[in-house]
């Protein structure tokens, strides 16, 4: 079962299961709204009862995804609370009455951005984050998927997965690529923040990595998944500029500071694939590489129609 099944991840996990066969029951927000209690109840029943399928498996894609919205308005953070928190723990426990397992997606937010404490990479910067890392999230979005976390640990101890990623994008809604390959159309020089650092994550791999931890007999716990690689999102917005066979200069480096957002952005979101490895996952492909393959899936990222064949 996919809750959040119409988001960019729950698409592209939707889409993946039925190419692969799997009998996927998926739940848009229109058709379950995660936050209600009664309703999700009733649906994990009926599709985890239903099947008689052992590995029953609920991956939850919902969530309020509007980081500057939830730190400015209280109404929307009230939202953010409802989805991110309270409701992971709904689904925990509801797969745990019905003997299902499930693997929830959260966040780089859920650290402060600093960098890991005392561990330095191989070049000498700050090293990935570990799952174990300390965390405390910087803003309401954050912390509202930390408490998210925690909720499902508690709910289901010995049958959930916990996977945090960080920039994802993908073939559906609004996302970073797409925005950056519309203002290149638009502008004839771009100022991009350069000094946060993360790896960014085609929603289509990250699906597929979260469907190999569904099948696989990997123990409960917290893992870390994103794409391979560490750029900026100035260097992420270079190489949308490359893909577009723009010139990539005209991308311009910024701080942050000359930037300045509502909800504070993590300095350093570099996620550890070690965690992933360790459990003999597949890693996720190189973010570079990974990008290439998603425009040639989307060519719409790029604000281009798709080939019709
Ligand atoms: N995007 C990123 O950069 C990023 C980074 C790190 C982690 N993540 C995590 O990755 C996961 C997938 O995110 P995404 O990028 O696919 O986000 P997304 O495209 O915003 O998808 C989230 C989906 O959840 C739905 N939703 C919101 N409230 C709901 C509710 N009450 N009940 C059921 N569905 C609800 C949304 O529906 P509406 O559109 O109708 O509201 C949307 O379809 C999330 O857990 C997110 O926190 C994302």
């Amino acid at each position: 079962m996919v809750t959040g099944a119409g988001g960019a991840l729950g698409t592209d996990l939707v889409r993946l299961l039925r190419e692969q066969g799997e009998p996927v029951t998926a739940r848009t927000r229109a058709e379950l709204d995660i936050t209600d209690a009664d309703a999700v109840g009733d649906a994990v029943a009926r599709w985890a009862d239903g099947g008689g399928d052992e590995g029953a498996v609920l991956l939850n894609a919902a969530a309020f995804t509007a980081v500057d919205l939830a730190e400015t308005d209280p109404e929307a953070a009230r939202a953010a609370h409802a989805v991110n928190a309270v409701a992971p723990g709904l689904l925990a426990g509801a797969c745990v009455r019905h003997g299902a397992r499930i693997v929830h997606v959260s966040t780089d937010y859920v650290f402060d951005g600093a960098g890991p404490r005392g561990r330095r990479g191989p070049d000498g910067g700050p090293a990935g984050y570990e799952p174990d890392d300390p965390t405390g999230a910087a803003g309401v979005y954050g912390r509202t998927k930390e408490e998210g976390e925690q909720r499902v640990r508690d709910a289901a101890p010995d049958a959930h997965h916990v996977v945090r990623t960080a920039w994802v994008y993908g073939g559906t809604g609004a996302n970073f690529v797409r925005t950056m390959a519309r203002l290149a159309g638009e502008r004839e020089t771009l100022d991009v923040v350069d000094d946060q650092h993360g790896s960014p994550t085609w929603s289509a791999d990250l699906a597929a990595g979260l469907v190999a931890l569904g099948r696989s007999g990997t123990p409960s716990g917290t893992r870390h998944a994103t794409g391979g690689g560490v750029t900026t999102w100035c260097g992420l917005a270079r190489a949308v500029f490359e893909e577009l066979g723009a010139d990539p200069g005209r991308v311009h480096g910024c701080t942050t500071d000359q930037f300045p957002r509502p909800a504070p952005r993590p300095a350093w979101s570099v996620l550890s694939p070690a965690s992933w490895e360790a459990a003999g996952l597949p890693p996720l492909r190189p973010w570079r590489e990974a990008l290439a393959a998603a425009v040639r899936r989307h060519p719409d990222l790029l604000g281009r129609a798709p080939v019709v064949r």
